[in-house]
Formats: C-alpha cells, structure tokens, sequence
C-alpha cells in the first residue's frame, strides 16, 4: 500500500509503498484510513524543522488528523467494532515507570519527554491506505458527523484549553464549574489570536460556551475568514487595522485570550491587555525568530496584582477526544455551513507535494484516501 513518507537525511518526501500492517495483540483494531488532514506541523515536518522517524528508520510516514473505518477487530476488542468511524490519539505514553502523567494515562502531561507522536514524533502516522492501533486509542464517531470527523484531532487542542481553563477559573468561586458548557462563557469576553483551523475551531468552542468572541488576526478586507467567523456569532478584527491595544479596548475586560497564531511577538504583545482575573492560553509552537522586546514590569505587575493565569497546553488526552466528538456534533447542528467552509479542500494522496510543501493555502486542506 501507498504511505507518504518524509526523509529527513535526504531531506525528501515520497510516496513509498510499504506493507498492510496486520493485527498483532487481541486488542488491537485495524482501520482502513479515509481522511488525514493537513496541518502546520505538518508542513514543518516537510520542512525537516521538526519530527523524527520511528528508531532506526530512516523516514517517518506523516499525518496525525485521521478519519478512519474499522475494518477488523481482535477478540480481546471491546471498544470498537468493524465497520465503525473513528479517529486515532496522536500521542502516546512514554515507558519510565517514575512519569506518572503516562502512568495515569495522560501521556499529554509526560513528564520524560519520552512520548511519541503518530505522524510527528517517533511513530509512523496515517497518510496511508491503512493503519493498526491499540483499541485504546482509537476514538469512535457517529457515522452523522462523516462529512466534519477530520477535524477531531484540531479540535481537541480547543477541548483541552477550554478545560482547563474551566480548573483554573473554579479559584472564581462564581465561575460556576457546574453549569452546563452552553451557559459557562456567559457575559465573558474571549479573544482569539490567529484565524487558522486552530484559531478558528477554537473561536467557534468559545462561541458555543457562550463567550462573547473576537477573532484578531493578520489579514483584513472582507474575505474568507471574516466571513466565516462572523457566521458563527465572532467578531473579526484585522491586525492591519487594530493595533492589538486597539483589538483589546474594543473587545473590553478581556477575560481569555486564546494564541492560535505560533507567532510570539503578537502574542506578547496581547499579554499585557489580558483582564483582571483573566486567563492567557498559549497553544502555538513557534519557530524561533530571535527575542523581542516586552515591558517585563508592567507584565509582572498586572499578573500579581490581577490575578492572571498564564498556561500553556498541548493536545490531547481520550476526554478531549471525547468532548471534541460531542463539541462538533453541537457544531453540526448549529453552524454545518461554518464546518464545511473550514474544509477548504479534498485532494488526493498524490497531491501531497502541493499540499505539505507548496504555498500554504485555504483554511483546512485534507486527503482523502478512501471514501
Ligand atoms: C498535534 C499534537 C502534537 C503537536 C506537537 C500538533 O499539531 O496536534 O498532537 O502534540 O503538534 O508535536
Ligand atoms: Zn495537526
């Protein structure tokens, strides 16, 4: 079968063909893949500035956005059965018996250092025809959400941002934690940096909390992404025309900005326009660009005398993959135009040049492998 796979000391991306994985433990499940989406790791992959092949290979097979259909069980499998949607966990637990975050099952939190990644870090993703998992990994989605699946594993990194900030903000003790996730953003102000899949998947979670939202991105003029966010309730401000004092005077007491840009620079700059008791959720990997400057008082300041959270989170553990399910059937219901105007595209496997080393376009580009 056919597998896109990146060389790193060749510094080359090819399609290769490599062996049908068979079933090899009673709990494992074998998928036939139907969608990988594209996303800026991705791309970084493709530009050997970040990943790593399995050990002791010298390529690693690419995609960690799956949408895939069972096609065999094993008969210690409970989970799961043929026939099947589901999507793949990307991370998984390092072996040190001394990281309890693996230990407990929330390799998202490794301590070691020593997780994998599907498609990124250390294991062979899903840009293939099929693939083969524990059932513990392996998420299921009702065939109704077929069309959006692929955007599970992007929207996790929103699912698991959203809860934690929901941990933080229990110190607010009229936050209510036990309010329906509809009703919890209510009267609260978000502000989100970046309008990609990231960005914008993170908009529409905080809209159907109940935030007021606001997307703060680069490009301005009416054009897709405007559009699009203000199709879901989101106000859209350009960086072109706001300064991002400018962005956080309009929103008001920001109570939540949400980074989805990568960038350091606008993200910094947002900090210090962060609300009394606000929280600041960084979920961008940057490149490094060389330091800038910031005003480190006045920072440190509003931090302790306003009470602010500053955290960062990487995606993601099975309950976010659970509540991502559940968060795009909302969106399904609720804004079908929104999710599908986010998938800008569906190509096949040999597009892969174009669509991981090629001018990055559109929002959501995905492959389809199998229908
Ligand atoms: C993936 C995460 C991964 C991160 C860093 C993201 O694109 O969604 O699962 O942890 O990259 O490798
Ligand atoms: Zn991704």
């Amino acid at each position: 079968m056919n597998a896109v796979a990146v060389f790193p000391k060749s510094r080359q991306i090819k399609l290769i063909d490599v062996p049908e994985p068979v079933l090899t433990a009673p709990t494992e499940v074998k998928l036939r893949v139907l969608e990988v989406g594209v996303c800026g790791t991705d791309r970084e992959i493709c530009s050997f500035t970040y990943g790593s092949p399995p050990p002791d290979a010298d390529h690693l097979v690419i995609g960690h956005e799956s949408l895939a259909e069972v096609t065999e069980v094993g008969s210690a499998v409970t989970r799961v059965r043929t026939g099947d949607l589901a999507v793949l966990m990307v991370r998984r637990p390092c072996r040190h018996a001394s990281c309890l975050a693996c230990r407990s099952g929330r390799q998202d939190f490794c301590y070691s250092g020593d997780f994998t990644e599907r498609g990124i870090n250390g294991r062979d993703g899903f840009l293939t025809s099929f693939v083969v998992d524990d059932q513990a990994y392996v998420n299921v989605v009702p065939p109704e959400l077929r069309e959006f699946a692929v955007l599970t594993e992007p929207l996790t990194i929103a699912e698991k941002a959203l809860s934690q900030v929901w941990r933080i903000q229990e110190r607010l003790p009229w936050v209510a934690p036990d309010r329906p996730m509809s009703e919890r953003g209510h009267g609260r102000r978000a502000l989100v940096l970046g309008a990609g899949p990231v960005g914008l998947l993170g908009a529409m979670t905080l809209a159907a909390a109940g935030f007021e939202t606001t997307v703060y991105s680069r490009t301005s003029g009416p054009h897709r992404k405007a559009e699009l966010a203000r199709s879901f309730g989101a106000e859209y401000l350009a960086a072109e025309t706001h300064t991002p004092e400018q962005a956080a005077r309009r929103v008001g007491h920001v109570d939540l900005v949400y980074e989805a840009t990568g960038a350091s620079q606008i993200a910094f700059q947002m900090l210090p326009h962060l609300g009394v008791n606000g929280v600041f959720v960084f979920t961008g990997v940057p490149g490094r660009k060389g330091p800038v400057e910031l005003d480190t008082d006045l920072i440190m300041r509003d931090l302790v005398l306003q009470n602010q959270v500053v955290v960062g989170t990487v995606n993601a553990g099975r309950d976010a993959y659970e509540a991502a399910i559940r968060q795009l059937a909302t969106f399904a219901a609720r804004w079908p135009d929104a999710l599908r105007r986010l998938i800008t595209g569906r190509f096949p496997m040999r597009a892969f040049a174009d669509l991981l080393v090629g001018p990055a376009t559109g929002i959501k580009n995905v492959f389809t492998i199998a229908s």
